[in-house]
């Protein structure tokens, strides 16, 4: 049976200990500590079976830079679920609370760089569809969807992660 509810204190090993399972380097995993102790860990969701956390999804603000842009977007970054738990539908569980929670919380739009094949299914297209770009010089990784109706029929410009990101450019 599995639960899916907000990151509270406490929780930070078990945060910790998915990422590192789930991802080949560690990088992920200070990703969320830096996100977390910056204040930016906007909506930060755990997946629990028996009380042991198994998955994580964590949303931060981006901005987009140019002209008309609209304000209160979030980027989806990282996702990850323990490899033995992979394919039961826990990944997708927290994608989809965790953008409902976004909506409700009145976020605009999210974007994520990930597996087109994935993402898709939440409702996320490329972002270039949308006239948003990015600072990595990827194409169809890079993806957005409306929280809020036509939230980005007038955006134009490069969607800007947080400093906290600046980790994976080096
Ligand atoms: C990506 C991840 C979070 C998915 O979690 P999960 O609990 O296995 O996902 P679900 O069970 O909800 O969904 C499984 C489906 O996603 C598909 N899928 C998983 N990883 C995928 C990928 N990289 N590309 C495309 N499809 C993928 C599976 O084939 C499966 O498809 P199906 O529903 O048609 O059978 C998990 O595989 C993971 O932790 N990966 C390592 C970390 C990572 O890469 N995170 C994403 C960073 S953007």
């Amino acid at each position: 049976m599995m639960n899916l509810r907000s990151e509270r204190a406490g929780d930070e090993a078990g945060i910790r200990a998915v990422h590192i399972a789930a991802f080949p380097s560690a990088l992920e995993v200070e990703l969320v500590d830096r996100l977390r102790d910056a204040g930016r860990s906007t909506v930060s969701l755990v997946a629990e079976m028996e009380s042991a956390i198994v998955g994580h999804v964590l949303f931060s603000p981006v901005t987009i830079a140019g002209d008309g842009a609209p304000g209160g977007g979030l980027g989806l970054a990282p996702l990850a679920v323990l490899p033995e738990l992979h394919g039961r539908g826990v990944g997708s569980a927290l994608a989809r609370r965790g953008l409902e929670a976004c909506r409700d919380a009145g976020h605009a739009f999210a974007v994520v760089l990930g597996e087109p094949g994935y993402y898709a299914r939440f409702g996320f297209k490329k972002a270039s569809l949308y006239g948003l770009g990015n600072e990595y010089a990827v194409d169809e990784a890079f993806m957005a969807m409306e929280l809020a109706e036509r939230a980005l029929e007038r955006a134009r410009g490069v969607v800007i992660y947080s400093p906290e990101f600046d980790l994976f450019k080096t």
